[in-house]
């Protein structure tokens, strides 16, 4: 018998404009996983640190144009530009993620040197070579034409601009009957992240190659993000009473599920996370 699980809508936009409050109590202000240095870290702290090393490999400049493609609540657009003296541009599909980024921003007195539009990072319509860095932090996973998102990404960066990408990733291409075997857990996966498809890291290096982007930097940061997984289902279990308010006792559920569910997936070396940055030639 399978089990039926109440309609919600899994389209990237739909289910950030749902999930985006609920996400502040369980991920925090950065919705991305964390890179952590040592077992007893704050999950703060080691998102903070992703956010550093994908900083790092974009090589900013002070005075760079910066375009942040699945910008969340703008976290990490509001960090690097105020770190590294840029101006910035961040896009998602998310109508609620935009007006929280814009209203973080302007509270933060950043309004001059940044700001946030809905625009889709397959087809974002930024004029070609319009930006000198340009990064997409774990929001690839979401964008269905990957090739679109690589493609779009290089055309509006200038020439020896840098593109920088990090996500969940596929450790190694899975068989079709490995997602049959494990079609309940993607199913879950899909509800609780949205619609997702991963890629492996040879596949966006293959990717970016086309559009252009000469890969320079690959890391393989499986090992160093997995403890996210056990700081996500605190979060859960101690904001259940909130998190069910905004997103419902089953969503709440299948969120702190879904920790299990990817530690497995993790330990079976089924997913994973990778990082890359790139130059444009
Ligand atoms: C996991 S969150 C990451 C947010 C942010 N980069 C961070 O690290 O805090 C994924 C983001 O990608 C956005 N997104 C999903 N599909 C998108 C698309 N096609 N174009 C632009 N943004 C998209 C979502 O709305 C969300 O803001």
């Amino acid at each position: 018998m399978t089990t039926q699980h109440p309609p919600v809508d899994i389209s990237p936009a739909a289910h950030y404009d749902r999930v985006t409050d609920a996400w502040a109590l369980l991920l925090g202000d950065d919705l991305h996983y964390g890179v952590f240095d040592e077992a007893h870290e704050p999950l703060p702290s080691a998102t903070q640190r992703l956010t550093m090393l994908m900083a790092a490999a974009a090589e900013f400049r002070s005075g760079d144009r910066f375009l942040d493609v699945g910008c969340g609540v703008g976290t990490s657009t509001r960090w690097a530009v105020r770190q590294h003296g840029l101006v910035g541009v961040g896009i998602s599909t998310s109508a609620h993620g935009v007006t929280r980024a814009r209203a973080k921003a302007a509270a933060a007195g950043l309004s001059e040197s940044l700001t946030f539009e809905i625009r889709d990072g397959m087809h974002n319509e930024f004029a070609d070579e319009s930006f000198d860095r340009v990064w997409a932090l774990e929001s690839s996973h979401l964008m269905r034409d990957r090739a679109g998102l690589l493609r779009e990404c290089g055309r509006v960066l200038r020439r020896a601009g840098r593109f920088t990408l990090c996500d969940i990733m596929l450790v190694q291409p899975v068989t079709f009957q490995l997602v049959r075997s494990l079609r309940a857990e993607f199913g879950l996966l899909s509800r609780v992240f949205g619609d997702a498809r991963m890629e492996t890291l040879d596949t966006y290096a293959e990717l970016a190659a086309a559009a252009g982007l000469e890969v320079d930097l690959r890391r393989d940061l499986s090992a160093q993000v997995r403890p996210t997984f056990s700081r996500w289902r605190a979060n859960g279990l101690a904001h259940r009473a909130e998190v069910s308010a905004l997103i419902g006792q089953g969503s709440w559920q299948e969120f702190v599920d879904s920790c299990g569910v990817l530690e497995q997936m993790w330990d079976q070396g089924i997913l994973g996370y990778g990082m890359l940055s790139a130059t444009k030639n």
